[in-house]
């Protein structure tokens, strides 16, 4: 390892690479931020016992940690070159396994022959989401997504609006629309999102009820009964004050993607809504806000 904290590996010519950055979880946002922007098509992070955050990923062969800032990362290595053995050079799709989150099984297409709990075709009882993520955000493999989407199994019960702001694949939208959400505007700023959003909704046959666009917040017309936004705090800050005023009368606001350091900016961007619920798993938090009014009836 050099003086930057990043190893130096020799036999990367071609292909992929795997690697490995550690990181304090206050830099975690941005060292992942780092690896998407850097072309990886996967980024699995978990928190290691002694609390610093964990992230692999894959990056092409080129671009290798070459251009990881200074001081972003305690660590960084590459761990497996497409060039060393079958383990090494396997892709993180080999091992994507279905998932269930409440009322919603997502299968990856590419999995589809593996055993995996029932279809069910009542709405009532469970939806089997089929997932292609392409390049986006959102195949279910991160703690993130599963608790929202928990919370769209949770809090979906049939008619209901939602916004699905930052939808990367769109799985929250259409994990919605699947179980009987009856307007769904799902929104993005990154046209591979846009995209893949668009496939996802026709494979699961709910385009008619998911509109994706990639349009400004401000040319959304509300009020949703339900909001969901799984980002990074900076774009909490910046764009809460307009989700609350998509939010209707009695809904909720459901936020993940941050971690409990950052609790107190989230509140701040999203009054006067008020936290009615909350969730931690491996250091993630999921944020469930309601009116002030609702929370003090106890709903
Ligand atoms: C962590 S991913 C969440 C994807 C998916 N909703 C999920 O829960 O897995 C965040 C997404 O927010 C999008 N995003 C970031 N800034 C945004 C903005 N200002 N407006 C809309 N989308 C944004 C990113 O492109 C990315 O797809």
């Amino acid at each position: 390892m050099d003086d930057s904290g990043v190893d130096a590996v020799s036999d990367t010519a071609g292909g992929t690479v795997m690697v490995e950055l550690v990181t304090h979880p206050e830099n975690s946002d941005l060292v992942s931020d780092w690896l998407w922007g850097a072309g990886a098509s996967a980024v699995v992070e978990s928190i290691r016992s002694d609390g610093s955050v964990e992230l692999t990923a894959d990056l092409s062969a080129e671009m290798g940690l070459q251009d990881l800032p200074d001081g972003l990362a305690i660590s960084a290595r590459i761990v497996a070159t497409s060039a060393d053995d079958r383990a090494l050079g396997q892709t993180w799709r080999d091992f994507v396994e279905p998932v269930r989150c409440g009322r919603i099984l997502v299968v990856p297409t590419w999995r589809a022959d593996l055993p995996a709990d029932a279809d069910s075709p009542d709405p009532l009882r469970g939806v089997t989401l089929y997932m292609e993520p392409g390049e986006a955000f959102g195949a279910g493999t991160h703690v993130t997504t599963r608790l929202c989407l928990e919370a769209v199994s949770d809090l979906v019960g049939g008619a209901e609006s939602l916004l699905d702001f930052g939808c990367g694949t769109g799985i929250l939208g259409v994990g919605a629309a699947m179980l009987g959400a009856s307007r769904v505007v799902a929104l993005d700023i990154d046209p591979e999102a846009v995209r893949v959003t668009r496939d996802l909704a026709a494979l699961n046959g709910v385009s008619e009820v998911v509109a994706v666009t990639d349009d400004p917040l401000t040319r959304i017309s509300g009020p949703f009964d339900l909001v969901f936004a799984n980002v990074l705090i900076g774009v909490i800050e910046e764009f809460g004050p307009s989700l609350v005023e998509l939010l209707a009368p009695g809904g909720r606001l459901v936020m993940s993607g941050v971690i409990e350091s950052q609790r107190e900016r989230v509140t701040a961007a999203l009054a006067p809504l008020v936290i009615d619920n909350d969730v931690e798993v491996d250091g993630w938090l999921r944020l469930t806000f309601g009116d002030p009014s609702d929370a003090a009836r106890g709903d």
